[in-house]
């Protein structure tokens, strides 16, 4: 056989130019997607992750497996940017990255995490999720029946009530164009001192919440003004759905930061919203203040105002205004309005458009009425 032994020119080398060089680097970067995701393991890892945030001891819960191989796991994620780290005073939780899809990168994670929600999770891995939600909401509840009669001054640590309660009713008030709607249910109302203004707003007003000695609170402050159109349920968005609720708008100030997953309960509000309805909530934006989670027993520090705009449009709500309202020790309060569309549908949105956080107040026009 003849072999032929031409001299190389440079157009036969491979391209050294900056295009070349990008290019190899994207079929690397996807290449690394590809191989961290080639586990049954972490596959179901990040199945898991699909709407909620989880240390590595909770997935070592959910999936029966040793710390060190867990974090190895997670560890082959991360670099491929199939999760990311997000840290909560001092335990580091993990979840999903909000994604741009602008690269084949990118798109390929977003395929892969719709490919993989549309495998049912197996009833082991859900009871065990189960029980990781359950644990976090005990150690909420037993936070405000321990604190219950120091509520407000804990409170006050974070945020005085009029800061967020003022945007709140003002936003309520503007939407409702002087109508009363017929049913309103308030998730977590503490005190109670919200029900005041909401059973004006209202034939017939919900409290809800899972502290019985919180809600005795708001019950001895609906009697004392005779606040005759209120009732209270003991319990959370679940029991509510179990009881068939169902109402024209929801409210809830300073709630979704105390509860184990706060995505499922926006779903659950989404559910319980009549057609048309509005879910209006205050929160803190996110934050770094650790002591927060002692002093205060909040699971979460704070929401990226994008977190919460995903966890809407994957309810099929659409978004309203938002407030944004910096205060003086640091932390920012965001107030955001969701809507659910008029033809009822919950079809999924997508992703929703992200919103910039400002460190003063800002707001953006609604797109809906109620
Ligand atoms: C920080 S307090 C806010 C109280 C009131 N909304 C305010 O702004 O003054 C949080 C309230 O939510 C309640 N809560 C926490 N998790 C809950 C859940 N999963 N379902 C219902 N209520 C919950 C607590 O018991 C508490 O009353």
């Amino acid at each position: 056989m003849l072999l032929n032994f031409w001299p190389m020119n440079d157009s036969m080398l491979p391209h050294s130019d900056s295009a070349g060089t990008e290019a190899a680097a994207d079929y690397a970067e996807l290449a690394g997607v590809y191989k961290a995701c080639g586990d049954a393991l972490r596959l179901e890892i990040l199945r898991v992750l699909e709407r909620n945030a989880y240390g590595v001891l909770e997935l070592c819960s959910i999936f029966d497996v040793k710390q060190s191989a867990m974090s190895h796991h997670l560890k082959v994620l991360a670099k491929a940017r199939m999760v990311e780290a997000q840290r909560e005073g001092n335990s580091i939780f993990y979840r999903r990255p909000i994604l741009a899809g602008d690269d084949s990168a990118e798109l390929a994670r977003l395929q892969l995490y719709s490919n993989l929600d549309l495998l049912p999770l197996t009833t082991d891995t859900r009871d065990r999720i189960g029980n990781v939600g359950e644990q976090r909401a005990q150690q909420s509840q037993a936070f405000f029946s321990r604190y219950a009669e120091h509520f407000q001054a804990h409170q006050e640590l974070i945020a005085e009530y009029p800061l967020y309660a003022t945007p709140v009713r003002d936003m309520l008030q503007q939407q409702l164009a002087g109508e009363k709607v017929n049913r309103l249910l308030e998730i977590g109302p503490g005190e109670g001192a919200f029900l005041e203004d909401l059973s004006q707003m209202a034939d017939s007003v919900i409290a809800l919440d899972n502290s019985e000695e919180m809600l005795q609170k708001a019950r001895d402050f609906a009697d004392a003004r005779q606040l005759s159109n209120v009732r209270f349920i003991v319990g959370d968005t679940r029991s509510a759905l179990e009881q068939s609720v169902s109402v024209d708008v929801i409210v809830m100030n300073m709630v979704l930061h105390h509860v184990a997953s706060p995505a499922d309960m926006i779903r659950d509000c989404a559910a319980l919203l009549r057609p048309g309805g509005m879910l209006i909530l205050s929160d803190l934006s996110r934050h770094d203040q650790s002591w927060a989670r002692e002093s205060c027993g909040d699971l979460w520090l704070g929401f990226d105002s994008t977190e919460i705009s995903r966890w809407g449009a994957q309810s099929g709500l659409a978004e309203g205004e938002s407030i944004y309202i910096g205060v003086r020790n640091g932390f920012q309060i965001q107030v955001r309005q969701f809507l659910l569309p008029k033809n009822g549908n919950r079809a999924l949105t997508g992703e929703a458009a992200c919103q910039s956080e400002g460190s003063a107040t800002s707001t953006h026009p609604s797109h809906c009425n109620l």
